[in-house]
């Protein structure tokens, strides 16, 4: 049986288990001022207990005491950028779906459809997903506009880009593959087309349509920060 179940921690080693000291107005307008500069994340007074909560976890996992010891290990630590990708992961919301907003994907195939079909001969159409979290939202693009071409009767030039804040998200994207239960409510022929099963009660993106998506960790606001033309 080892150490920790026979002993109860000591008060020095139970640090984890005390609860965090209450965020005081000044740490939060500092944090609120680093996650809105960096992320464009703004954190309305009611989304305090949110961010405590989720700094708290993250500070308790790895032996941070104190809101401000934290800033100081996000800002200037040795370790600040790994750290700052790990936060800015646990801070954002991923909530995301195939076909998540049916009318921005209905609005995207009329406009592709409704163009002269020469205009895609010459130049191929590329689509973006700026937040694209786990990938649902670029692949329902590239199934949305394998359809498109497949109407104009055209080749299928086509590619999508997935970017996203979010290391591991974007991971997970490129990887491609989904619990079966993401497939509920799509349409069967979409279903039977553009997925197949795979291992564990998942699903995959058929390689046809994976390979016109490509992913990249991308924080939009440094966009900004890009060289200029001219
Ligand atoms: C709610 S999800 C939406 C996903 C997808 N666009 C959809 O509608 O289904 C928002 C995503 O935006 C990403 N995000 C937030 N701030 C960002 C930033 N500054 N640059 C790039 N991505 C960001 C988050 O990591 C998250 O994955």
């Amino acid at each position: 049986m080892s150490e920790l179940h026979n002993n109860p921690p000591s008060a020095e080693s139970a640090w984890f288990l005390r609860r965090l000291p209450d965020m005081d107005e000044a740490q939060f307008k500092q944090w609120q001022a680093l996650l809105e500069h960096r992320t464009g994340m703004a954190l309305p007074a009611e989304r305090r207990s949110f961010l405590e909560t989720n700094l708290g976890i993250r500070m308790r996992e790895i032996g941070c005491g104190s809101y401000q010891a934290y800033y100081e290990t996000i800002v200037s630590g040795p370790d600040a950028i790994r750290e700052w990708s790990t936060l800015v992961d646990r801070l954002t919301v991923q909530e995301t779906r195939f076909f998540r907003d049916p009318d921005a994907f209905r609005l995207v195939a009329d406009y592709v459809v409704t163009r002269p079909r020469e205009q895609f001969r010459k130049r191929p159409i590329e689509a973006w997903s700026v937040g694209c979290s786990t990938g649902e939202e670029p692949y329902t693009l590239a199934m949305v506009l394998n359809e498109c071409m497949g109407q104009l009767d055209l080749q299928p030039l086509y590619g999508v880009t997935g970017s996203d804040i979010s290391t591991p998200v974007i991971e997970k994207a490129r990887i491609g593959q989904f619990s079966a239960r993401k497939l509920l409510g799509m349409e069967e022929n979409m279903k039977t087309r553009y997925f197949r099963p795979a291992e564990r009660n998942t699903v995959e993106i058929i390689d046809s349509i994976r390979e016109r998506v490509c992913f990249t960790r991308l924080n939009v606001l440094d966009l900004d920060k890009a060289p200029m033309h001219g």
